[in-house]
C-alpha cells in the first residue's frame, strides 16, 4: 500500500497532540512514511516535537519523524501539507475578542470585528506559506483548517486561482453532526447531511439515516426540544463550548426550518452574544488557562519521563480525525461525503459563483465534487449575501491597501452594522495589527 508524506503548518499548536495521537490511531487507514512537524514559534515546536519523538519511538517506529522551523526542510516531498497556524497566536486571539466587546460589539474568533482583524493577519501568513509550499512541493494537497476559514478561502481562491489542491475545511459541521447522533443514539457515520452556508454561517435542511433513507430531523428537533443540545464530546468541553451548543436550542425556538450551525447565533443574536460574553474573560483566555496548559504539562510530563508509560490516552480526536479522513478520501479516491469550502458555482443556485460555500461534496482524487442545493430560502439568503459581500469587501481591503473597503466590510457585518462603530472598532484594530496587517490607506 502506498505511504504518505505529511507536514502540518502550525506544529506548536494546542491542537497538534490530537493529530499526532490520531496519526498512531489511524495508520491502517492513512499509512504514513514521513511526518514533519513546522512552526515558526521554535519554543513551542520544541515541546510538542519532543513530545513525539517519544510517542512515535513507542508506538510507530517505522515513521520517520521530525520537527523544523525551516520551510525547505517542512515541505519538500510532501504529498499533503495539514495547516493549521494561528497568526499572531492566541494573544491576537484574545485582542480580537476583547477590542469589540469593550465598545459592545460581539468580540469572537472568526465572526464580526475580531473576526476580520484575525482575517486580514491570516490573509497574509497563508498566501506567504502557499506560495514556499508551492516552491518546494507543487503538488502536494494542501488541506487548510487555518481561521478564519471564509475569509481564508476567499484570499486563496483569488491568489492561487488555477490551483485545484488547496482545500479548506471546518470541523464545525460534521461537529454538530456528531452531536445529533449523541442525541439519537447512533453512530454520526450513519447519518447522511445536506448543508448549506459559508464557513461558520450555515444549516442543515436534511439529515437522512444512511440505512433506511428517513429523515430524521423532524426526530432531531424533537429531542432538542426535550433535551437540549450537546456536544458529542460534552465531557471533555469547557463551560463556555456548552453554552455555544446550548443556544442551538434557543435557535431552534426561534427560526425552527432548519438545524443551524453552533455559529449562527452570533449572527442571529448580535446584541445578546454582546451583552452575555464576558469582556474580562473571553475564549481566548479560556484557551490559555485551560488547553494550553494542560497540552504543555501533557508534554512536559511525558519528556520528563522519557517515556509514555501508562500516560498515553489515546481519546479520539474529532478535530484530527476529520482532518485524516479528508486526506484517506483524497489519497484512496474513496469519493465519501465531506462538508468542505469550495467556490460556489451554482451549488447554491441563488448565490453568486465566485461565493466561498459550505456544502456537503463527494471528495475523492481529482477533489470535491460539490452537491447542489438548489435555490435557499430569502431568509437565509439575505444573510448570507450580507456576509459574502462583507468577507470579499475585506479581501479587496487586502489586496488594494484600502481603508476604504475595509471600513465598507466592517460596516456591512451584521455583527457591527454601523459605520461610525465600524470606524472606532478599524482603528482599534489597525493600532494593535501594526506590522501584522498589511498598511491600509
Ligand atoms: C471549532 C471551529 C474552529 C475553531 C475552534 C476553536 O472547532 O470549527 O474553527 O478554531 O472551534 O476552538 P477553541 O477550543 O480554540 O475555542
Ligand atoms: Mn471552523
Amino acid at each position: 500500500m502506498r505511504e504518505f508524506n505529511v507536514c502540518i503548518v502550525g506544529g506548536g499548536s494546542t491542537f497538534t497532540l490530537g493529530f499526532l495521537k490520531s496519526f498512531v490511531r489511524m495508520k491502517k487507514d492513512f499509512p504514513l512514511k514521513k511526518l514533519v512537524l513546522f512552526d515558526i514559534d521554535q519554543e513551542r515546536q520544541d515541546v510538542v516535537g519532543k513530545f513525539g519523538d517519544i510517542l512515535y519511538r513507542e508506538q510507530f517506529p517505522e515513521l520517520d519523524f521530525s520537527y523544523t522551523t525551516d520551510s525547505k526542510e517542512a515541505y519538500e516531498g510532501m504529498d499533503f501539507v495539514f495547516m493549521q497556524m494561528r497568526a499572531g497566536g492566541l494573544p491576537m486571539r484574545a485582542q480580537d475578542e476583547h477590542i469589540p466587546l469593550s465598545m459592545g460589539m460581539v468580540g469572537q474568533e472568526t465572526c464580526g470585528a475580531g473576526g476580520m482583524a484575525y482575517g486580514l493577519r491570516s490573509i497574509v501568513e497563508m498566501i506567504k506559506a502557499v506560495h514556499e509550499i508551492r516552491e518546494y512541493a507543487p503538488d502536494a494537497w494542501i488541506l487548510n483548517y487555518s481561521n478564519p476559514a471564509a475569509i481564508v478561502a476567499e484570499a486563496l481562491r483569488r491568489e492561487f486561482p488555477a490551483d485545484h489542491r488547496i482545500l479548506n475545511i471546518c470541523d464545525q459541521p460534521e461537529n454538530v453532526v456528531r452531536s445529533c447522533s449523541r442525541l439519537l443514539g447512533c453512530s454520526w457515520e450513519d447519518l447522511d447531511p445536506v448543508y448549506f452556508g459559508l464557513n461558520h454561517y450555515g444549516w442543515f435542511t436534511h439529515i437522512y439515516d444512511k440505512h433506511t433513507g428517513e429523515d430524521l430531523l423532524p426526530k432531531i428537533k424533537e429531542l432538542i426540544k426535550k433535551q437540549g443540545f450537546l456536544p458529542q464530546d460534552a465531557e471533555q468541553r469547557d463551560p463556555s463550548w456548552l453554552d455555544t451548543y446550548g443556544m442551538v436550542e434557543t435557535m431552534m425556538k426561534d427560526f425552527p426550518e432548519f438545524l443551524p450551525n453552533t455559529y449562527d447565533q452570533y449572527y442571529l443574536y448580535p446584541d445578546y452574544k454582546a451583552e452575555t460574553l464576558d469582556p474580562n474573560f473571553t475564549r481566548a483566555d479560556e484557551v490559555m488557562a485551560g488547553r494550553e496548559k494542560r497540552v504543555f504539562a501533557e508534554c512536559e510530563e511525558i519528556i520528563a519521563a522519557g517515556t509514555l508509560g501508562d500516560k498515553f490516552d489515546d481519546i479520539s480526536d474529532a478535530h484530527a480525525e476529520m482532518m485524516i479522513e479528508v486526506a484517506v478520501a483524497i489519497a484512496f479516491n474513496k469519493n465519501n461525503r465531506h462538508i468542505l469550502i469550495v467556490e460556489n458555482n451554482g451549488a447554491i443556485a441563488n448565490i453568486q459563483d465566485d461565493a466561498m460555500v459550505e456544502v456537503v461534496c463527494e471528495l475523492g482524487a481529482n477533489g470535491p465534487r460539490p452537491m447542489g442545493v438548489g435555490n435557499i430560502p430569502q431568509f437565509y439568503l439575505g444573510l448570507l449575501v450580507n456576509q459574502v459581500s462583507s468577507e470579499k469587501l475585506l479581501v479587496d481591503a487586502y489586496y488594494e491597501n484600502s481603508y476604504q473597503k475595509a471600513l465598507e466590510a466592517f460596516t456591512l457585518n451584521r455583527l457591527v452594522n454601523d459605520g461610525k462603530k465600524a470606524r472606532k472598532v478599524l482603528d482599534a484594530l489597525i493600532e494593535v495589527n501594526q506590522g501584522m496587517w498589511p498598511e491600509l490607506r
